[in-house]
This record gives C-alpha cells, structure tokens and sequence, in this order.
C-alpha cells in the first residue's frame, strides 16, 4: 500500500500484525472513549494562521536535562515492542538516534536494556513501574544506570492494568489465547517469520536478566496483574528518588493538584498522560487537562504530554498547549511493525515535515515559540 502520511502506518500494521498484536497495541480500556477523545480533542484544537512573518530559518532543536535534542519528539515507553518487529526496541531505540531524540525504553521490554543500550550512541530514557518485587526495582535501577541511562521515567497511571476488552476477544489474553495466537501466526506469515521465528526470544527480557531464567510471555496479561503493585503511594518514591542519581520525570499526570505534588516530591519532569486511555475510561484527554496544569507548573519542571498524537500537526498542537516535548506511543509502533527501523525514521521525517510547514503557517521560527498565544480563540 502507498504510505504518504502518519496516519497510513496503522492500516499498514493492521494488515500485517496477527489480530491479538494488533489489538492489543490498537486498543484502549472499558469503552475507549477516553482513547477515542485523545485523538479526536486533539485534532479540534484550532490554530491561528498568521502571514508574512518571515519564517525561513527554522529552529527544531530543543534541549532536555542538559542535553540537545533534534525535534520536540520522543519514543514512549511502549510494553513488548520487540513482538511487533525484530528485536523491535533495538530498531526503535537505533531510528531514535538516528533522528537524535530521546528512546524511553519500558520495563516490559522484550529485549533487555543491555541489548538496546550497546546499540544507543546516546543515554536511553529508563521507564519504570512499580512492582511488588522491590528487589527487581533496585537491580534495574542499578543496571539501567551503569549501561549509561540518564533519565528514570516512573509511570504512576498503571497500579492495576485498565480493564481490555480487546484483548479477550483477541486471544491476547483467555484460557485458550495461546492457540488463538498460534492460528493467527500461520495466517500471518511475513510476521510469523520476521518476528515469530527470527524475533526471538521472546520474554520480557529486563524481568529474565534479573531472575536469571527465562520469563516468557504465554501469559503476559496475567503477569501483569500479578505482579504491580496498587498499594503504591508518593511517600513509597522516596527510595526510589534517593536512590536514583538521575533525573526523575513522573509519567501519567493528569490533574493540576498531582502535577502540584509532583513538584513538591522533585520531580524534574511529568508526563501529562491518560497512558493511551488503557486505563481509566472515561478520565479526561491530555489535551483537555495539558492546559490546566501547564497553569501550574509550565517553568518549574519539564512538561511532556502523550496521548493521541498521530502527526506532526498533533506535537504542534500539543506544544501550543503548553508542552515542552511530546511522546508518541502507538504512531511509532504502527510505522515499526510496518517497516522496522526505516519505518520509524521515515514516520519521524514527515512528521518533521509537518512541524515545519505548521511552523511557517503560524508565523514562528523556533520551537520554544510555539505556545497558546497560537490557539485560535
Ligand atoms: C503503552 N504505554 C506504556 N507506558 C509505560 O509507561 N510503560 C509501558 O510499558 C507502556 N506500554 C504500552 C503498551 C502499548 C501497546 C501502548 C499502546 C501504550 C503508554 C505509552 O507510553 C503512552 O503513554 C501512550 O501510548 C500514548 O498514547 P498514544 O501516542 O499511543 O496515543
Ligand atoms: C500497557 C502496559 C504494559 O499499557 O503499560 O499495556
């Protein structure tokens, strides 16, 4: 199929993914309306068109924790990459640098974080959840650090795992998922080889290192519930915090009084996020909330917002928001199990091209210009 936009990449991925990947990567919680109202809030924000403002020397770069970045854009954290490509996370975590933005790799990864670290030729993000084995948290902590990762990212939406309706349907999750899966393997054969005989192993490889056998992912849903940890509360990241040498950015803010407490914990970052609307349906979309604690805290921390961003129209909105960077999840996986490594670069180069069109559109020149005074009232 011809692929000339973003948006191209998720019919791509839905052809070629067995349905139970595709879905589980597709889909949200209850209703998805709350995923539903990332992507549609986010495409009604309307945008000023100002002319003849000379905008010839366009300024992409930004700067996070002492670091230049290319494009306001980073690679989120997104749970058994590596099942929708070859080793997917090295791919990504290589279209990352390629492009010089940041690669957030999860702590459900498939492959370990020493795999991805030796192919990074700059510091990886770190994400962590919070599991009841602290034990494990301490020993990825330590290993995220020596193999040079700067940045702890620490997802605070997911205590439990929102309620996928997709993923029984699917055979994603379900007593008889595993055959499901085989059956959907053998009607997708470019995935099956690719990824399903080449791709291995697959395991959740971070949780392998540290067990020092293999994990597997028979039933990863499962897993899931099993093993975070709802009791989990601010007093609870103290440790963390003291123990992290690194910055620490707090993943899944979406009220103004937790981005307020954020703050006072240290953080120096958040991440606005409803965390793809996979867990609480019906919450607010990011660009509904994004404003409200931009009010709160914009300057006093950095302020990354995710959540329905398809294009490179979607970051210029966000930015006009009031973020100071933007994560893609979903829009980056669709391009990766489409074409891999080459995928994503060329996802990340039209949507460049979209910033930078929209850039001259509204009249501005950097990316630190772009802000609300360009939302149209
Ligand atoms: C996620 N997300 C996520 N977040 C996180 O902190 N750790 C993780 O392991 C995962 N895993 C994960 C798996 C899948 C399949 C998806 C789609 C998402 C959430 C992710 O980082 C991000 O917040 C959302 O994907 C943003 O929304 P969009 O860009 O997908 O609309
Ligand atoms: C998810 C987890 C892994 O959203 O973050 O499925």
């Amino acid at each position: 199929m011809i692929i000339s936009s973003a948006l191209d990449y998720r019919e791509a991925a839905r052809r070629r993914l067995p349905p139970f990947l595709f879905h589980y990567l597709d889909g949200g919680a209850g209703a998805e309306q709350t995923l539903r109202s990332n992507v549609d809030d986010l495409q009604a924000v309307k945008l000023r068109q100002r002319v003849l403002r000379g905008s010839e020397q366009l300024d992409l770069g930004v700067r996070y924790f002492g670091q230049d970045y290319g494009l306001p854009i980073a690679l989120a954290p997104v749970g058994l990459t590596g099942m929708y490509a070859r080793r997917g996370e090295v791919q990504a975590v290589r279209a990352a640098c390629q492009r010089n933005i940041p690669f957030i790799q999860s702590t459900v990864s498939v492959c370990p974080l020493a795999e991805v670290a030796a192919q990074a030729d700059k510091p990886i993000w770190f994400q962590l959840y919070v599991l009841k084995d602290r034990g494990f948290m301490r020993d990825v902590m330590r290993r995220a650090w020596e193999l040079g990762a700067t940045n702890l990212v620490f997802t605070v939406d997911m205590p439990v795992p929102g309620a996928r309706y997709r993923d029984a349907h699917s055979g994603m999750s379900g007593p008889n998922g595993p055959l499901r899966r085989v059956l959907q393997a053998m009607t997708h054969p470019r995935w099956a080889l690719d990824v399903g005989v080449f791709g291995r192993p697959h395991d959740l490889g971070n949780i392998s290192a540290y067990r020092g056998s293999a994990t597997g992912l028979a039933d990863y849903i499962g897993w899931l519930g099993a093993n975070f940890d709802p009791g989990i509360a601010w007093h609870d990241l103290q440790w963390i915090r003291d123990e992290w040498k690194g910055k620490f950015i707090v993943k899944g803010i979406l009220d103004p009084e937790d981005a307020r407490d954020a703050l006072a914990f240290g953080a120096d970052g958040i991440v606005v996020s409803n965390h793809g609307g996979r867990q609480l349906d019906g919450a607010l979309s990011s660009a509904q909330a994004l404003p409200a604690i931009a009010a709160e805290v914009k300057g006093k921390l950095a302020i990354f917002a995710d959540g329905g961003v398809r294009t490179g129209t979607d970051v210029f909105r966000m930015l006009a928001l009031g973020a100071d960077g933007v994560l893609i999840g979903r829009a980056f996986v669709y391009a990766l199990a489409t074409q891999g490594q080459a995928g994503v670069e060329r996802l990340l180069a039209i949507m460049e091209k979209d910033l930078r069109t929209n850039m001259v559109l509204t009249g501005v020149q950097s990316v630190a210009e772009i802000g609300p005074h360009l939302l149209a009232k």
